[in-house]
């Protein structure tokens, strides 16, 4: 599968390269044969059914997964490595399930998005100024388009809200390249619209490279450059636009018309 369909200038290193990737968790075969490269400003969906490995994958490229087989370098560096402290931000699946009697406002929350990263791991990092702090975070908190509502208490809005607080925490950090596992996730269809556009935007204006998974097939082909089609190893690699029919996604996927049916089930949306 050739994946080499971004920039080719062959002046930057690619931000990620998987090559030849295996992960077993509790003795199952998860994810096998994996190779992905992923260059700078790109913004890259993966799709793929329940259970097919896209939560695995990021863990593993996060490091907290370890691969059995096969090597993973982000910025040219091992997963976790101190290099990359700061580099990499990350919005969980169950990133909008904050507990709710936590008293934090959005506001706060963002903040704790400029202090963490650096400042957990390493002694060396130089802090961010404090009205350049604040600048971030405002400009985070617009992105996402709750300003009105920045002095609320996160347990106070409602989900699709608290989606947007914690995309907007890793937004505000100064991190490069964003993972983001399930986003869209109880989302309405008008915020979850306006995030997408945002996160597109955010790639092309300030350079940032992401990669989002979700199992909103709409979603990710009306937003996204680059599609991945992930059920253990890679099955499609390409340009949204190539991105295969039900049908060849069911050829692609070694299984019989009868399943097509729960394949368009799953992609409903
Ligand atoms: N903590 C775990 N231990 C063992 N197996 C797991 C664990 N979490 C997930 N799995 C298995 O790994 C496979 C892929 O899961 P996951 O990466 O979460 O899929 P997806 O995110 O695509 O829905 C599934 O078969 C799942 O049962
Ligand atoms: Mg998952």
């Amino acid at each position: 599968m050739d994946s080499d369909i971004a920039s080719q200038d062959g002046l930057e290193k690619p931000i990620l390269e998987i090559d030849n990737l295996t992960v077993i968790r509790s003795g199952k075969l998860v994810l096998k044969n994996v190779n992905l490269t992923v260059n700078k400003g790109e913004f890259v969906g993966i799709v793929g059914p329940n259970g097919s490995g896209k939560s695995t994958l990021l863990l593993a490229i996060l490091g907290v997964l370890k691969a059995q087989e096969g090597n993973i370098k982000i910025y040219n560096s091992k997963p976790m490595s101190r290099e990359l402290y700061g580099k990499i931000g990350w919005v969980s699946q169950a990133a909008a399930n904050l507990p709710k009697d936590i008293r934090i406002t959005i506001k706060e929350l963002v903040h704790l998005g400029t202090v963490n990263a650096k400042n957990m791991f390493s002694h060396t990092w130089l802090p961010m100024k404090d009205n350049k702090r604040n600048k971030k975070v405002k400009e985070a908190i617009e992105m996402v388009g709750l300003q009105d509502f920045e002095n609320f208490d996160i347990g106070r809005i409602s989900g699709g809200q608290r989606q947007r607080a914690v995309i907007a925490r890793a937004l505000a950090t100064e991190a490069e390249f964003i993972l983001l596992d399930e986003p869209l996730v109880g989302m309405d269809r008008e915020s979850r619209n306006s995030l997408l556009k945002l996160l597109d935007r955010f790639c092309h204006n300030n350079g940032k490279t992401i990669i989002m998974v979700s199992h909103d097939l709409s979603a990710i082909r009306q937003t996204t450059h680059r599609m991945i089609f992930l059920e253990e190893t890679i099955r499609f690699d390409g340009l949204t636009a190539n991105f295969p029919d039900l049908d060849s996604l069911a050829k692609l996927r070694g299984i019989t018309h009868t399943h097509e049916q729960e394949m368009g089930s799953e992609y409903e949306n």
